[in-house]
């Protein structure tokens, strides 16, 4: 038995792995959706699916199964997916929906089933799509409402069913349960008619705020009151009607409807009504509604007197790509308090016209590319806030306040692109709150202060308006400016020098693209309140800690496309705490080790830096373009040659010096040893002795020793260190130069004491090492009482055998005192001239 299962265990272990191998190659060329999140999204377009692969995790939320030939849906069909959120089976040739095919489906949001030639509808298709909100069934063959079996689908909130066959608006009946239905759009169908109740389903107590769009239908006719106590958000009736006669009739047809917006006119290529004529909107004296918008309306030959008839009781009134050159007659009494003219044909500003407007607030006239011309004054405009004459062609010699003089309420101005600007008699629109200029060239801007009496602006932008920074003074009076935008403008000497100033509201400044080399330590001082600073896109080499210290609350800083080689560590400590986003993309990075600690840095803060990806070396050639945060630091690191080196110098700095200080007593002694040597020469012996003895001995050597011999005849001079050493001078100076060199014999007085003093034994030391350098015996030794004879052996070592020594006893006895000092005045005398 054992030996079976032994032999067949690796045959076992090849046909498993095989298989395992295999079963991978067939998921491989099974399984080509791709997988935008694991487990979430997976994109399986075009790969002649004709059902759910198998390798969809059921986790799956988001599954794109367009362009596969599925043609069939049966019952359960996505039983594997149950978590599906949103589900795209754009043109999959889906043919038949069978009862239940979306049953599982019970998360499912969105489903798309766009271009599908959808023949049959089970009744129950779309049972259990419990969650379901947008519904897209545009371009799917639906002749008709009432076949879409979806009345169940009580969360639905958009149904899209462009692009089908609908002849009819006849809503059935099961729109009046679907309370939540935001968005119905109905766009290129087939409906020629509206007649009264149509819409009958939108009527009742739930107020439906639906957006319902028509356009692109070949209208003949509303039948007044089809429309009458319906409410809606928005209508969209936009190249609906064949002719002016046709589309009046049908705007008549309205009557009775409020709505919140209403959008008439044409698409742009697809334009059916040439003319605007007078009393072509006059229906619209009948409906209730907000806001008015006219889109694409090629030709205004004939007046305008109308146009305004009917829509004065709306707020908003938006006139978009309208061939309308001017503006012929306004009613004197409107509500509109939002006009805007977008892409007309305007030469003019038409000031005078629209100044009877009295509610307006907000006024635009923008991308108007006729619009050169501002001669006429605006008059008396007492609620007009927002003036946006931005995208035109406007030049103006003397902007702007003898025009707006008389909108005292004015606080935005936008124009931004617009031609040329000359502002030089200084703005007085003293409400203003923001000002913009971006890409209009200011003429004659930058020399002197123009914005003094700006107090209460907050916003200006003078991005890219050719300006040139001279003066200090140009931004002097706005004491309430927070974003100040200015890219793409120069300053003299490439320097912001003073110029912010008294900015000291500002939150936000871009000085991008500003050609800046520098900027001086003073330049932000006031600046403590800035959030945001972009000084990309200059040429900056350095980033100097001094300038940009006051900066504390700065919490976005763009240093983008400079000079930068590196940040310095002050530069680093420097940065403000709360900053989150830094970007040093683009700049010219320095990788090389003499900056490890800068590279450290940016590795350890890739959070806070941004596009890092782009931070990439320019220096040394090896690593052009690699990314900063690639830098191997490793490579910084010494060789073992040099880490040896830099471990073991200082060590061994650290020994000599220890080394000193143990021996310094022999390295002293030595030095002055050699020294002595050289001077030996000129040596003149003042004493006939030098005395080294314990300072316990020191009784004996006055009393018996110093008397005996100094008193004597003939006297000799002893050489004693409590009387004659030279006070103030180093102990081991006065030892070896008054001691040893200035005297011809050492007596060394030796006993317990001396042997267990160790300034004793030093000075022996000396001694005995003099005779060698000095080439004679010269040393005395008394031992003076009952010393450890070994001890001394040890201690004297040779000295004590050269023949030149004298080795004296002392004893307390008569006899033995009288030979001692014959003796001693023998050695001494020996030599003495
Ligand atoms: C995906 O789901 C499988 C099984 O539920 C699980 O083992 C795996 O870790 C998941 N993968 C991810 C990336 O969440
Ligand atoms: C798609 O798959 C079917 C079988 O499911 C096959 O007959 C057909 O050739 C495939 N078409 C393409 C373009 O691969
Ligand atoms: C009506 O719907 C629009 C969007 O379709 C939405 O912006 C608006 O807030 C809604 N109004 C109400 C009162 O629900
Ligand atoms: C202008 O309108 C009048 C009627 O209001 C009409 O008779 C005339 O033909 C129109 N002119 C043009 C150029 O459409
Ligand atoms: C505007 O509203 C007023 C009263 O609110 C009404 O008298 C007037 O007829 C309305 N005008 C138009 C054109 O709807
Ligand atoms: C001014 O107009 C331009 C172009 O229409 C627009 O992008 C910009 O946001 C406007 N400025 C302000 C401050 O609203
Ligand atoms: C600015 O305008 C106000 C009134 O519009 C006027 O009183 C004031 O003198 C003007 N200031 C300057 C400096 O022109
Ligand atoms: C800043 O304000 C002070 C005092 O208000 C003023 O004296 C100085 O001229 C101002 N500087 C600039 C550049 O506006
Ligand atoms: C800074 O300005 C540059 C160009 O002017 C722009 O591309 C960039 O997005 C700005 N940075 C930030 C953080 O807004
Ligand atoms: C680095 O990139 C720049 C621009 O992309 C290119 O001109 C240059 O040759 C590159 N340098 C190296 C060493 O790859």
């Amino acid at each position: 038995m054992l030996g079976r299962g032994a032999l067949s265990f690796p045959t076992c272990l090849v046909l498993s792995s095989a298989i395992l191998f295999l079963s991978q190659l067939m998921a491989c060329s099974f399984n080509p959706c791709v997988e935008v999140i694991p487990n979430i999204t997976y994109r399986c377009m075009d790969l002649n699916l004709s059902g759910v692969p198998a390798e969809i995790p059921p986790s799956t939320e988001n599954l794109d199964l367009s362009f596969n030939p599925l043609v069939s849906l049966t019952s359960n069909y996505f039983s594997e997916v149950p978590e599906l959120r949103l589900l795209d089976l754009t043109r999959c040739h889906i043919q038949t929906i069978e009862d239940y095919a979306f049953k599982d489906l019970h998360k499912l949001l969105t489903l798309i089933l766009t271009a599908n030639p959808l023949q049959h509808l089970g009744p129950t298709a779309f049972y259990g799509l419990a969650s379901l909100q947008r519904l897209i069934a545009v371009e799917d063959d639906i002749s008709s409402l009432a076949d879409l079996p979806i009345g169940h689908l009580h969360t639905l909130q958009e149904l899209n069913v462009a692009n089908n066959q609908v002849d009819s608006l006849k809503l059935p009946g099961y729109f009046s349960h679907l309370s939540l239905l935001r968005f119905l759009s109905l766009k290129s169908n087939r409906i020629s008619s509206i007649s009264t109740g149509d819409l009958a389903a939108l009527q009742g107590e739930k107020k439906h705020n639906l957006t319902l769009v028509l356009s692109l239908n070949d209208i003949k006719c509303i039948q007044p009151g089809s429309f009458e106590g319906i409410l809606l958000h928005e209508l969209s009736l936009r190249a609906c009607f064949e002719n002016t006669g046709l589309m009046k009739a049908c705007i008549q047809g309205l009557a009775g409807l409020q709505v919140n917006r209403l959008v008439l006119g044409e698409f742009r290529n697809i334009g059916r009504v040439e003319d605007f004529s007078n009393g072509l909107l006059d229906g619209l004296c009948q409906v209730q509604l907000q806001e008015f918008v006219f889109i694409s309306f090629q030709r205004f030959d004939n007046c305008t007197d109308t146009l305004f008839d009917c829509l004065v009781n709306a707020s908003t009134i938006r006139l978009v790509d309208l061939s309308l050159d001017q503006v012929s007659a306004v009613p004197t009494a409107s509500r509109i308090h939002h006009l805007e003219f977008n892409t007309c044909k305007f030469i003019e500003v038409p000031a005078k016209k629209l100044s009877s407007f009295k509610e307006l607030r907000v006024l635009r006239i923008t991308n108007s590319k006729y619009l050169t011309g501002f001669r006429e004054k605006f008059k008396d405009l007492p609620n007009l806030e927002v003036l946006d004459l931005s995208v035109n062609r406007l030049s103006f010699i003397q902007c702007c306040d003898s025009y707006l003089k008389r909108i005292p309420k004015l606080k935005h101005l936008n124009l931004s692109f617009n031609s040329i600007i000359s502002v030089t008699g200084g703005l007085n629109i003293t409400e203003l709150v923001s000002l913009d200029f971006r890409h209009s060239k200011l003429n004659d801007f930058g020399s002197f202060p123009v914005f003094h009496c700006l107090g209460k602006l907050i916003y200006l932008d003078i991005s890219y308006t050719s300006s040139h920074i001279a003066s200090q003074c140009t931004f002097s009076g706005l004491k309430s400016l927070q974003v100040l935008k200015m890219a793409g403008n120069s300053f003299q000497d490439n320097n912001l020098g003073n110029s912010l100033m008294n900015l000291t509201q500002l939150l936000t400044l871009d000085v991008s693209s500003c050609k800046l080399t520098q900027v001086s330590p003073s330049t932000f001082k006031s600046l403590t309140k800035l959030q945001e600073l972009n000084i990309s896109h200059n040429k900056l080499l350095a980033f100097d800690p001094l300038a940009y210290k006051p900066l504390q609350a700065l919490t976005v800083l763009d240093f983008s496309s400079n000079q930068l080689t590196v940040l310095t560590e002050k530069a680093m400590e420097s940065l403000p705490s709360c900053l989150v986003h830094l970007d040093l993309s683009y700049n010219l990075f320095d990788c090389s080790c003499n900056h490890l600690s800068f590279l450290k840095w940016a590795k350890e803060h890739g959070e806070l830096l941004k596009s890092t990806q782009l931070m990439v070396c320019n220096n040394p050639v090896h690593m052009q373009n690699m990314s900063v945060l690639s830098f191997d630091l490793s490579s910084c690191h010494l060789s073992p040659v040099e880490w040896v080196m830099s471990v073991s110098v200082p060590f061994a700095g650290i020994l000599f010096v220890i080394l000193i200080y143990k021996y310094y007593f022999l390295l002293y002694y030595g030095l002055v040893l050699h020294s002595g040597c050289r001077r030996y020469t000129d040596r003149n012996d003042t004493y006939d002795a030098f005395v080294i003895h314990s300072s316990k001995d020191i009784e004996w050597v006055r009393k018996e020793l110093a008397e005996k011999l100094e008193g004597g005849m003939p006297p000799f001079q002893l050489c004693l260190h409590y009387r004659d050493f030279i006070p103030g001078v180093p102990i081991t100076t006065n030892i070896i130069q008054e001691g040893f060199l200035s005297s011809r014999r050492v007596i060394a007085v030796i006993s317990n004491h001396f042997m267990e003093s160790k300034w004793c034994s030093f000075e022996l030391e000396i001694a005995q090492s003099w005779q060698f350098v000095d080439g004679k015996a010269s040393l005395i030794m008394i031992v003076l009482e009952e010393v450890d004879k070994v001890l001394l052996r040890r201690k004297l070592g040779l000295s004590r055998y050269l023949r030149r020594n004298t080795y004296l006893e002392w004893r307390d006895q008569e006899i033995s005192r009288h030979l001692f000092w014959r003796q001693l005045r023998t050695a001494l005398l020996d030599d003495k001239t």
